[in-house]
């Protein structure tokens, strides 16, 4: 007799491999539309499945777990981050939560990468001059950038994307230099030749580039506060592709505008989808729409990882991107 298929709610649409594969293993409601559902939608479906694969577009919060239904056993988010899960209010009412890491390490990394030259070698603006038609001839004062070889990069959160940044970041001649909440061990260190601040205050002020990865939990919310912000050198560059929350974006907007800081390139905001207005205004801010992981490869892994939670759940195993809420 074939085993009994979970019903798994699905709420975004996701790359054609993964849907067909999770239709073909679970009892799949899939989104076709790929419309982000709306509360009462959210609300309708923690009622009725017993797996719910959301996205970083779908507040899981304690208000809407409690219309979950005792049958809702797992949240395996289509993701890493988890910030917009309350996985203690979860794990208070028996529900496992998972995520999707490692697979998008090596994507994100890229893209702040690709950030950091396109600041500093305005990338965005050469590009754009030349659709504007303003191309006029070679001149050698004209879109001259700041080159990156030899400066230091400081890296917020030395967790698996930190380290993959610096891993490329090496390759392009930067120095090192990292913030966390530990050092990581020393063979690591070594071989990124990183030099650990354990004083995020007199790293900022110090740095040429400063680029964010830590996980967006209370205790790194506007972890780049006005404050803070301020310590940067006039010529410093601000990258994050973590989460928006971690900077205060309001404070970076306005230091950007009074030219005491360089440029700025963010594929995450803190009201994401709003970007704050001041920063559509300055060239020398290159803003994306949330991409560092979209690759279809990276796209289909994560999906790929989300069944595997499922099914190790399924066959009564522990997934094994179990989150906890003693990991944030
Ligand atoms: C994801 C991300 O695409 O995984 C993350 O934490 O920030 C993104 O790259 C998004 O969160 C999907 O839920």
């Amino acid at each position: 007799m074939a085993a009994r298929k979970p019903k798994v709610i699905i709420t975004r649409k996701l790359p054609d491999p993964v849907e067909t594969r999770m239709r073909e293993l679970f009892d799949a409601e899939l989104n076709l539309t790929d419309a982000p559902m709306t509360r009462e939608e959210l609300e309708a479906a923690v009622g009725r499945a017993e797996v719910l694969a959301p996205t970083i577009t779908d507040r899981i919060d304690a208000d809407l777990l409690k219309k979950a239904g005792p049958q809702l056993k797992l949240i395996a988010n289509f993701g890493a981050g988890v910030d917009h899960i309350d996985v203690s209010a979860a794990t208070e009412r028996g529900i496992i939560v998972t995520n999707t890491p490692g697979v998008l390490t090596e994507d994100t990394a890229d893209l702040t990468l690709a950030l950091i030259m396109a600041v500093a070698r305005r990338i965005v603006e050469g590009a754009t001059s030349i659709q504007r038609g303003e191309f006029k001839g070679w001149s050698p004062i004209w879109m001259l950038g700041r080159r990156v070889t030899g400066k230091r990069l400081g890296i917020i959160g030395m967790g698996r994307i930190g380290q993959a940044v610096a891993r490329r970041a090496r390759a392009f001649g930067l120095q090192i230099h990292y913030h966390n909440r530990r050092p990581v061990p020393a063979k690591i260190a070594e071989d990124l030749g990183a030099t650990y601040w354990d004083s995020l205050d007199q790293m900022l002020a110090r740095m040429d580039i400063v680029s964010v990865h830590s996980p967006h939990t209370p205790a790194t919310y506007h972890l780049l506060s006005a404050r803070r912000l301020k310590l940067l050198q006039p010529h410093a560059v601000v990258i994050n592709t973590s989460r928006g929350e971690i900077i205060d974006e309001n404070a970076l907007a306005d230091l950007l505008a009074a030219g005491k800081i360089a440029g700025v390139g963010l594929d995450v905001f803190e009201f994401e989808p709003a970007v704050n207005p001041k920063l559509l205004k300055q060239p020398n801010a290159v803003l994306l729409p949330h991409m560092g992981s979209a690759t279809i490869e990276g796209r289909i892994d994560m999906g790929e990882k989300v069944i595997i939670n499922i099914r190790t759940w399924m066959d009564g195993h522990r997934p094994p991107d179990r989150v906890i809420p003693s990991m944030l």
